[in-house]
């Protein structure tokens, strides 16, 4: 078997037989007004963090969802996305599309406002989106992604890109690695199904990120997320995963590369009342400005006396204080 063959089988498994807890984080689900989630879903939550941003899911998006898993999160994207065939979810494993089914007509007798049309949920997988090009303004996708080896992953993003319409965004949570992971753990098609062996580390995952053509990433969220321990998983050291939720825009990469926001700001505390770099960047004394972290690379090295880099919150939505 292939090891994208051992995954579909571990996912038949689990959509009959749910795994309370198999990926979940540390964190409250998303709570929104007038949404209940069925018990059946949620104990068929899959996910390592989350990739419904509500605070930009305005004007009804269409989203293409990849990997639907118990249907947590198409369920969520459907509360902003009230309209037939809003949501597309792309899920090759049929127990799993039938789990899905099942729980969103359970959603539907729980939730007045939603009707299953809005989720259409479609045979397909990743690397082959059953999509027209720059035809959907979301693509979602939540602890799929780091299951796959390098190549398919830049295969997946590629695909991902394709689907996009210019502007359009690639939300999604993977779990990635403090430290490469071992190669032995690496070939282990089994933890690697259960997304515990194949995360990349956050260079490796961002770089691929950019590659496949995305302009800029933004960073929502980044937190530990499993121990792989020396004894059980005979490692030299421990070994932290984290779980990454980020948003990738299908924007024209910069010349000077990708901007990566990560929540740094760049702060002037010189004399003047502002600081020009003359490269599209105006700080006014004292007030923080947020910066990607290219930009706050290079504010640094030319003004290391005067402009101050705030550290990375690993959070950045946009906007700023004025
Ligand atoms: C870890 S689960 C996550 C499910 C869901 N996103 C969630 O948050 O609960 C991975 C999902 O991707 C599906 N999957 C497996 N291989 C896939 C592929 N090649 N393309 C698309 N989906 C795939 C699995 O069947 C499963 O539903």
């Amino acid at each position: 078997m292939t090891y994208l063959e051992t995954a579909a089988q571990f996912y038949s498994q689990v959509a009959q037989t749910p795994e309370i807890g198999l990926c979940c984080v540390q964190s409250t689900p998303l709570q929104l007004p007038g949404l209940k989630i069925p018990l059946a879903m949620q104990e068929m939550n899959y996910g390592c963090g989350t990739t419904v941003h509500h605070n930009e899911l305005n004007n009804e998006p269409t989203v293409l969802y990849v990997g639907v898993g118990g249907g947590l999160e198409a369920l969520q994207f459907a509360y902003f996305s009230r309209r037939p065939g809003a949501i597309i979810a792309v899920e090759p494993v049929k127990a799993m599309r039938e789990a899905a089914t099942r729980n969103l007509e359970l959603a539907a007798k729980e939730n007045s406002w939603f009707d299953p049309s809005f989720v259409e949920i479609r045979p397909g997988d990743a690397f082959n989106l059953p999509v027209g090009d720059a035809s959907v303004d979301v693509v979602a996708q939540n602890c799929l992604f780091n299951i796959f080896e390098p190549a398919d992953l830049t295969l997946a993003l590629k695909e991902a890109y394709r689907v996009l319409k210019s502007g359009g965004r690639l939300q999604m949570s993977d779990p990635i690695a403090t430290s490469p992971i071992p190669a032995h753990l690496q070939k282990n098609d089994h933890l690697r199904a259960l997304c515990l062996s194949g995360a990349l580390t956050y260079p490796e995952y961002t770089n691929l990120i950019i590659n496949a053509g995305f302009g800029q990433i933004e960073i929502r969220a980044r937190r530990p997320y499993r121990l792989l321990d020396k004894q059980t998983y005979q490692l030299q050291e421990n070994l932290l995963l984290e779980s990454l939720d980020s948003v990738a825009f299908k924007v024209e990469i910069p010349a000077d590369g990708a901007c990566i926001f990560t929540g740094k700001t760049a702060i002037y505390a010189g004399k003047e009342a502002f600081f020009d770099d003359k490269n599209g960047h105006i700080l006014q004394r004292g007030i923080p400005a947020a910066v990607c972290d290219k930009t706050a690379g290079n504010l640094a090295f030319v003004n290391p006396e005067e402009i101050i880099i705030t550290d990375s919150t690993w959070y950045y939505d946009g906007g700023g204080c004025c």
